[in-house]
């Protein structure tokens, strides 16, 4: 992140959407917002209109079907709402894009339904069951910021919760198409405003394209404004004409133009990957690279796998502070993807427990720091919660005589184990040795362990603490 967190959206919990149920021309039951007094989908039927709306509208079968780049296809949205339409992406995507392709869908939600009507609403549509779940598991506290979703081996969903127009101009990274949801304008002006469509321009790829169940001239006018060239299409069911088109000249980008060196170089998949150190970083990258079909080595001089435990058990840990910053804004939402993570990676918990972690105040001054962050944010009751002893006691299960902050979702995780874990991910072989030195050679690099043993490989990760910095290549680094 370049910018300071002043001009960042404040961290706390959203209000969740306000719902009422109808029953649809089908027979079927769909969510409607008391709060916009707006549907979120057609009362018609809502699957079809987001084929014709959002996946035709955007060509997406055709451009799939001919993905052949190593990076992923991006499809960003202004209003999650149920996640029809990403699910239908999603959909589209198996259908139609090669073995190889992957896609990264981003959406925005300023309101997140809660779990259990997200569950409801999607249950209108069996044919889309099994990709419903995988969303329902994994669905994020509300929590502003992003929420990083692994829907599957090809698939990724990054839930970025907040005002559309905000979260949209701290995106870094560009989109091929766009789906424009959020409640007809009429009765959500405030979405549909200027920085909305500035931030769809600036975050564009060349050539992105965009549709829209609306014509409304709000929205003309706003894409226009930006560089997108529109046309009327005929719209779903009873509305009469939709919007579609592309951007003309996406605008340069002021925000990478004055960080230049956090532009990523061009994708090019390595095919075998050297990973140095084993442990939880190393062996959630080596697993993570051979998830998408990259073969991976990773050294250690250890084999943990062999060795007695000498980590039993780690907490899932996080230290926020007082005021805001940009630390406790990546450590709050590491803490919440890790438990999405493991939740997927042991679903049976025998590697991790949530059991809930107290942060003990046990000096005033700590107390002090506690109640100020409490203060401070407003955050759902289900990430953080201030307990006074009684109450610690309550969750400890022992006697507590501090006041106390609680992570009731926080836990803990057998870190050995979950490194062998990750380790005999398929893909993933392990050298157990030393990495001596590290060159740079043509076509990649090679390792030269301590047996003399020479590994090449197209790119190397180095995850060995504060080893890192023990190459000839490395020691520059800080
Ligand atoms: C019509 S629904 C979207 C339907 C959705 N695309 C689907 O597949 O179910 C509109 C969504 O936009 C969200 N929304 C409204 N105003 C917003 C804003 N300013 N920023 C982000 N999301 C907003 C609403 O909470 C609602 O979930």
């Amino acid at each position: 992140m370049s910018r300071p967190s002043a001009a960042l959206p404040p961290l706390t919990g959203l209000a969740s959407a306000c719902l009422s149920w109808h029953h649809d021309e089908n027979g079927t039951v769909g969510p409607v917002s008391t709060q916009f007094d707006d549907v979120y989908f057609s009362r018609h039927d809502g699957r079809a209109e987001t084929e014709h709306v959002f996946i035709h509208g955007n060509d997406l079968p055709r451009r799939l079907a001919a993905w052949t780049h190593p990076r992923p296809f991006v499809v960003g949205e202004s209003g999650f709402g149920t996640g029809l339409n990403m699910l239908c992406a999603w959909a589209c995507f198996e259908t139609h894009a090669p073995p190889q392709a992957r896609l990264h869908l981003v959406s925005t939600e300023r309101f997140p339904l809660l779990r259990d009507d997200l569950a409801r609403a999607l249950s209108a549509w069996p044919e889309l069951a099994t990709r419903a779940e995988r969303l329902v598991q994994q669905w994020p506290e509300p929590v502003a910021g992003v929420h990083r979703l692994l829907l599957d081996e090809r698939v990724t969903l990054d839930l970025h919760f907040g005002d559309a127009a905000e979260r949209l101009a701290l995106l870094d990274g560009q989109v091929d198409a766009w789906f424009l949801d959020g409640f007809a304008p009429a009765k959500n002006p405030e979405m549909w405003r200027p920085e909305l469509f500035t931030a769809l321009a600036a975050a564009s790829r060349p050539g992105a394209t965009f549709a829209t169940f609306t014509c409304a001239g709000i929205v003309k006018r706003g894409l226009a404004a930006v560089g997108f060239a529109w046309r009327k299409a005929p719209g779903y069911g009873r509305k009469r004409e939709m919007l579609k088109g592309e951007i003309i000249l996406p605008p340069r980008n002021e925000r990478r133009q004055a960080t230049p060196w956090f532009t990523p170089p061009d994708v090019k998949i390595p095919q075998h990957v050297a990973v140095i150190g084993a442990g939880i970083a190393g062996a959630s990258a080596a697993a993570a690279l051979a998830r998408r079909g990259i073969a991976v080595t990773l050294i250690d001089r250890f084999d943990r796998a062999r060795l007695e435990p000498t980590h039993l058990q780690g907490a899932l840990y996080v230290k926020l502070a007082a005021d805001t910053n940009l630390q406790s804004r990546f450590y709050l939402a590491g803490l919440l993807h890790s438990r999405r993570w493991l939740a997927q990676v042991d679903p049976q918990q025998s590697l991790w427990q949530p059991s809930g972690v107290l942060q003990l105040g046990t000096s005033e001054k700590e107390q002090t720091r506690q109640a100020s962050f409490l203060a401070n944010h407003a955050l759902p009751e289900s990430v953080v919660r201030g307990l006074d002893s009684t109450a610690a006691s309550a969750a400890a299960g022992i006697e507590v005589k501090t006041p106390a902050l609680d992570y009731p979702n926080a836990g803990w995780v057998k870190p050995v184990e979950l490194c062998v874990h990750l380790a005999s991910t398929p893909g993933v072989t392990f050298q157990q040795g030393e990495v001596k030195a590290l060159h740079a050679v043509a076509r990649g690099w090679t390792l030269t362990l301590a047996s003399g043993t020479i590994i090449e490989a197209d790119q190397v990760v180095i995850a060995s603490a504060s080893e890192a910095s023990g190459y000839a290549e490395t020691a520059a680094l800080p």
